[in-house]
């Protein structure tokens, strides 16, 4: 097996801002090429636009996870173009519940958090599978959450106890940690390695830049499970310290 490191496609969903934005030029400046995904065209071309001002390659695909339609139009582009998937990078998340209470909910936001964080990465899974599967070595990061571990959620004692409330955000994400074993079984014989990531609590817009860390940190720890997640087992949930995940 060679050492050396490969080029790859990389497509991230919601990389106009915020981790998603942080990992592509993480990924760029790997020598990788970086499709951003973004569901505004100009912000996705400004974003590409920052990237490729210092010499990285990388270009705006529309992509809005919650339109099956430009998915299906961004396949066909990657297609036309590069012929194969190497990556894909579910990233795109909103938290609409960030500081409400599950009685302070419209149930309206809680669609909206399944839409983009669950029915959306499926969207965009399936869309991209028959490109994934052109490539040598298939694979999906899907970006999770402590927030939806449910060992976690059950632990006073756990740090993400404080925001254990989040009732469509980490619900979300806990569909989302059993959406990526599904894939991870389903695509078992394929050589597709499918696994949930995990960038640490980052200040970004998602949560009103309360994190700790930075969106660059977080997309230096995304940078860094992709490349673990290549090399070790599928379905795995990797945590942002080093290790995995309770479930
Ligand atoms: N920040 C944290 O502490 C933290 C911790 C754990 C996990 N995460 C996860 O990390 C991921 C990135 O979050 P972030 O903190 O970087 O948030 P962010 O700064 O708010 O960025 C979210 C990104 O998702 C995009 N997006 C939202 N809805 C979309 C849709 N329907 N289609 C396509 N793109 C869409 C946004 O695009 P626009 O520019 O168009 O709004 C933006 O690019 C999320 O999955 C989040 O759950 C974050």
């Amino acid at each position: 097996m060679t050492t050396a490191p490969q080029h790859r496609i990389v497509l991230i969903t919601g990389a106009t801002k915020g981790i998603g934005l942080a990992t592509a030029g993480e990924l760029a400046r790997a020598g990788h090429t970086v499709l951003i995904g973004a569901r505004d065209p100009e912000r996705g071309t400004a974003a590409a636009a920052g990237l490729t001002a210092r010499g990285l390659d990388a270009r705006p695909v529309h992509l809005d996870v919650t339109d099956p339609a430009t998915a299906a139009a961004a396949a066909a582009l990657i297609t036309a173009e590069y012929g194969r998937l190497d990556i894909l990078v579910n990233n795109a998340g909103v938290a609409p519940d960030w500081r409400r209470t599950p009685e302070e909910l419209p149930v309206e936001a809680m669609r909206e958090a399944y839409e983009t964080n669950v029915f959306g990465v499926v969207t965009v899974t399936n869309a991209m599978l028959p490109l994934l599967r052109e490539s040598p070595s298939g694979l999906i990061g899907n970006v999770s959450s402590g927030l939806g571990s449910l060992a976690l959620l059950s632990d006073p004692d756990s740090p993400f106890w404080e925001h254990a409330t989040l009732l469509a955000y980490n619900s979300s994400k806990a569909a989302l940690n059993a959406v990526t074993l599904i894939y991870a079984r389903a695509l078992r014989d394929s050589g597709i390695k499918v696994s949930a990531l995990e960038p640490g609590y980052c200040a970004t817009d998602l949560n009103g830049h309360s994190g700790h860390s930075s969106a660059e940190e977080g997309g230096r720890r995304i940078a860094r499970q992709l490349g673990e997640a290549a090399t070790g087992p599928t379905g795995v949930f990797l945590h942002p310290e080093g290790g995995h995940h309770s479930w």
